[in-house]
């Protein structure tokens, strides 16, 4: 049945050998790790670790970080096999299409799009929202925020969003960039990693002297927690299943999930990794682990140096900003840097899904699924710059005119679907080609993969209804691009099949 040809990974391997007319080997293990960290530390860690605690976990987020990093971590163990196995831009979408065939390939792609042009859509828009904080609120409402939002500004006027133009700078500058090279992306990227890491650190080694033991205790929110006050003065309870004790504590890790979106990137640039094999697992494992340490460690002194009680009426996106000016006396200074590093922070998360984006549409043009304007490469920088172009003005739409909220979650939902497909691949190739060289093996085939998709598919169902009719109508909207376009424009016309311009590869 067509819908589920296969790609052979005879022909996958050809093709990720071929350096020459493709995108350029560039990357290194270091420049991979740090790609990972780049599109993983930002509005999760720095936002919304305080909403979770203030709304559901209380300190004990630390411990939601703990399973959201569980569960990523077999994802992230299965991602890594794969990428080892089949090192090509595509990631999970690739994957795919080698094991479960042609439709799923095409639906992990689609989903693919929620995560990466999302995510940055997503991300761009809280940049916004950091950069005009940084200006001192100086641009005007109208012009950074979407038409579904309002507000009442001091003297009781009510303004109503019409674009959010920074995202949309934001978004050019970056693109840009990425069109220019990988390389320089990278080098880019590696920067502002380090900025972002070292101010990760210098919170948790300054904070550490002010952790108050008694923040720390209750661990737990109570079940017969106080009702705390809400900025608009409302109280807040804290008596729903979800908003105390353990079920707060997962409803914290759903939320914080969006932490850790990122690392599963750094198998996007598989391509441009100059030895694939052995430094894939290292890149997305590596990252992952960093980051869970870090994340950990900040959470920790974050609700020791705060009530979690605060965080529900101090501005929850300039939550670290606040808990150091407020709890801190005599580190003003670094409350501001902060800041400057959050939104240098936020620029390398974007930079790396608007690469992945790029890359997973590169190999789904490729493999003619998608119009050939998406994989064309520049003369000279050899990326893919129309593809970047095109995205721009894709991403740039999402960011300019919808709400955070809404992007984030569909972000969650798009990533986690792939990670349970990701799960599931691993399993069938082990069973269907039980002696194909595997120079990275996720360890307890199938347990790891089975827990994965179990971890990652109650993460989903414990997603709003909103979000998750939304992402059903997403997929709706994808199935029938592909019966319309992509069924008839693959270039796997056989099943089982070699690609026609692949054939000089056997
Ligand atoms: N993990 C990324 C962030 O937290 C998406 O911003």
């Amino acid at each position: 049945m067509s819908l589920f040809r296969k790609k052979s990974l005879s022909i996958l391997l050809a093709q990720a050998s071929d350096s020459e007319k493709g995108l350029k080997r560039t990357l290194g293990v270091g420049s991979l790790v740090a790609l990972g960290i780049g599109a993983i530390i930002g509005a999760g860690l720095f936002v919304r670790t305080a909403l979770a605690a203030g709304q559901h976990a209380g300190p004990a987020v630390t411990i939601s970080f703990i399973i959201a990093a569980i569960g990523c971590a077999f994802a992230g163990l299965c991602y890594a096999e794969f990428a080892s196995i089949i090192p090509i831009a595509g990631s999970a979408y690739t994957y795919a299409y080698a094991t479960m065939g042609e439709l799923i390939a095409w639906i992990i792609g689609w989903a693919l799009i929620l995560e990466y042009a999302l995510g940055a859509a997503t991300v761009a828009i809280s940049w916004s929202e950091y950069a005009n904080k940084l200006l001192g609120g100086s641009i005007p409402f109208e012009w950074c925020h979407s038409p579904f939002e309002k507000a009442l500004d001091a003297h009781n006027i009510l303004h109503q969003g019409i674009i959010n133009i920074p995202a949309l700078i934001i978004l050019l500058l970056l693109s840009l960039l990425l069109i220019k090279g990988t390389q320089e992306s990278a080098t880019v990227n590696a920067i502002i990693v380090a900025i972002k890491v070292a101010i990760v650190l210098v919170f948790i080694v300054v904070g550490w002297k002010f952790i108050s033991p008694a923040n720390h205790s209750p661990y737990l929110i109570p079940d017969n927690a106080p009702d705390a006050t809400q900025p608009d003065g409302s109280l807040y309870s804290y008596a729903n299943f979800f908003r105390h004790g353990w079920g707060g504590v997962l409803t914290g890790a759903g939320i914080v999930f969006f932490a850790f979106i990122g690392f599963d990137a750094v198998s996007t640039a598989a391509q441009e990794s100059k030895n694939p094999k052995k430094d894939m697992p290292i890149g997305i494992l590596g990252s992952l682990v960093v980051c869970t340490i870090l994340y950990i460690l900040f959470s920790w002194v974050l609700t020791g140096v705060a009530p979690y009680t605060d965080f529900l009426k101090a501005g929850k996106e300039a939550s670290v900003a606040y808990a150091i000016s407020t709890y801190m006396p005599g580190y003003g200074w670094l409350a501001t840097l902060v800041t400057i590093a959050i939104l240098a922070g936020f620029s390398s998360v974007i930079l790396v899904m608007l690469l992945g984006q790029s890359r997973v549409f590169y190999t789904m043009a490729t493999d003619g699924l998608l119009p050939k304007i998406f994989c064309h490469l520049h003369p000279k920088f050899r990326t893919p710059y129309k593809s970047n172009l095109v995205l721009f003005v894709f991403v740039g739409l999402f960011a300019a005119f919808l709400p955070e909220s809404v992007a984030g979650d569909l972000t969650s939902i798009g990533t986690l679907f792939a990670f349970v497909l990701v799960c599931l691949g691993v399993w069938i190739l082990r069973k269907k080609d039980p002696g194909l060289v595997r120079p990275f093996k996720a360890p307890f085939v199938p347990l790891v993969p089975i827990l994965g998709m179990i971890v990652c598919t109650a993460m989903i169902v414990s997603l709003p209804n909103q979000t998750l009719l939304s992402a059903f109508v997403w997929m709706v909207i994808g199935l029938f691009i592909y019966f319309s376009y992509s069924q008839r424009h693959s270039k796997l016309k056989v099943p089982g099949e070699i690609l026609p311009d692949a054939s000089k590869f056997q």
